[in-house]
C-alpha cells in the first residue's frame, strides 16, 4: 500500500525535465537497435510499465504516418509508444492542409508518402510513382527498372477515385515526404512539374510550391559511412532545375535544425507530461508549464546539436558516437553540452543528473 501511495504521489508531480531522441544513428541503424537503446528507453518506465519521464522521438526521417511509426518503433524497441510521441520531418506538413484544400499535390519518397499526406487531411494527393504512371514516356528509362511494383500504384489511383485529367489539372504543390527512391525519375518529373506550372509536357509556367521534410545532407543508416539524405537530393534537384530554368528554384524545408521544430517539440513534450499525470492539473501561469531542462540526444552535430544550440534554454544537447559523429572529443563547429558513446550512456548521465 505504501508503495502504491508513493507511486501515486510521484506520478502527480510534474516532471521537471524531458528528453527528445533522434532515431537514425542514436536508437537505430537501418532497422536494428543500437547503443543499448531498448534498455535505455526501458529505464524511463516504472516497473508496472507506466511512463516516468516524458520523452518523444524527434527525427528528420519518415515515410509512414506517425501512428504506424509508433507501432513499428514499439515492436523494435520493446516498449509501448504512442503516436503523440513521434515527431517526424514531415509532421509539420499537417499545418499546410488548408493552403491546398482543393488542390492536387504530389508526394515523393520512400514508404507511403501519399498515405502520410492523406492522413494529414490532404484530399487530392498522389505519390510521384502513381502520378508519373499517367504520363506515357515521362521516364525514358522505365523499361530498365525491373524492380517497380505496379500493384500499389493501381490501388492508390483507385483510392483517389479520380476523374481528374492530369493534362489540365495542375499540380499546386510538391512535397518531399521522405528520402526519394528513384532520384533520376523523381528529379526529371519534379523538374517537369516545377518548370511548367504543374503541367508536365506543357509550356513553361510559374513554379508550384515545393516543400521538403528536412535538409539533411547525410544520415547514418546500416552502412558504415553516412548515406546521402534529403539535403543531397535537394542540392541535385536545385542545381539541375537552375540549369534548365531562368528563375532559381524556390523551396521551404522543415525538420531539425529549424528552431520552430524545437519549440513545437517542447509543446508536445508538455502534452506527454500532462497525459502522464492526468489527474494533476498544472498551474495556469506559463512559468509553471515549462521544463527546467530538455535533453536532445542526437548523432548529427550540424542538425541535432546545432538545432538544440539555436533553440537555447531549456535545451541541453547530448551527442552520441553511434552515428554521423564518430570523433574523439567534441565537435569543433557545433560542440554539444555533453558527448557520450551511446544512448545508454546518455540516459545514465541524465538520470544521475536529475536524481
Ligand atoms: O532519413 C533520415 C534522416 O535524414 C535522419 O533521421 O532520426 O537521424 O533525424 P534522424
Ligand atoms: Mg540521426
Amino acid at each position: 500500500f505504501s508503495r502504491l501511495l508513493s507511486n501515486l504521489s510521484q506520478r502527480s508531480l510534474r516532471p521537471s525535465f524531458g528528453i527528445a531522441f533522434d532515431i537514425d544513428g542514436v536508437l537505430l541503424r537501418g532497422g536494428n537497435p543500437i547503443g543499448g537503446s531498448p534498455q535505455a528507453l526501458r529505464r524511463l518506465y516504472a516497473d508496472d510499465g507506466i511512463l516516468k519521464v516524458p520523452y518523444i522521438f524527434l527525427t528528420n526521417g519518415g515515410g509512414v504516418p506517425e501512428s504506424k511509426r509508433a507501432s513499428e518503433l514499439s515492436k523494435l524497441l520493446g516498449i509501448q509508444i504512442s503516436p503523440l510521441q513521434v515527431v517526424q520531418g514531415h509532421s509539420p506538413f499537417r499545418d499546410l492542409v488548408r493552403r491546398f484544400e482543393n488542390d492536387l499535390v504530389v508526394a515523393v519518397g520512400k514508404g507511403e508518402p501519399a498515405e502520410v499526406m492523406l492522413e494529414y487531411g490532404f484530399r487530392k494527393v498522389l505519390s510521384i510513382d502513381a502520378y508519373s504512371s499517367f504520363f506515357k514516356d515521362i521516364d525514358p528509362l522505365l523499361q530498365y527498372k525491373h524492380w517497380r511494383n505496379k500493384q500499389t500504384l493501381t490501388s492508390e489511383v483507385n483510392k483517389l477515385n479520380s476523374t481528374l485529367n492530369f493534362d489540365s489539372e495542375a499540380v499546386k504543390g510538391a512535397f518531399i515526404v521522405s528520402d526519394p527512391v528513384d532520384w533520376g525519375r523523381d528529379i526529371q518529373v519534379l523538374c517537369d512539374i516545377l518548370s511548367c506550372g504543374g503541367l508536365p509536357g506543357k509550356e513553361k509556367g510559374p513554379q508550384p510550391a515545393l516543400y521538403l521534410a528536412s535538409d539533411d545532407l547525410s544520415y547514418q543508416a546500416a552502412f558504415p559511412s553516412e548515406r546521402l539524405g534529403m539535403g543531397a537530393f535537394r542540392i541535385a534537384l536545385e542545381s539541375i532545375f537552375n540549369s534548365v530554368n531562368k528563375n532559381p528554384l524556390q523551396y521551404t524545408y522543415f525538420g531539425k535544425p529549424n528552431p520552430f521544430v524545437f519549440k513545437n517539440a517542447e509543446a508536445i513534450l508538455m502534452q506527454v507530461a500532462s497525459n502522464m499525470c492526468a489527474e494533476h492539473k498544472y498551474g495556469d501561469s506559463p512559468k509553471e508549464n515549462q521544463f527546467s531542462t530538455i535533453y536532445m540526444i542526437g548523432d548529427n552535430p550540424a542538425v541535432d546539436i546545432k538545432g538544440a544550440m539555436k533553440a537555447g534554454r531549456p535545451w541541453f544537447s547530448v551527442l552520441t558516437r553511434t552515428g554521423v559523429f564518430k570523433g574523439e572529443g567534441n565537435h569543433q563547429e557545433y560542440p554539444a553540452d555533453m558527448v557520450v558513446d551511446t544512448v545508454e550512456e546518455a540516459i545514465e548521465y541524465i538520470l544521475n543528473k536529475e536524481a
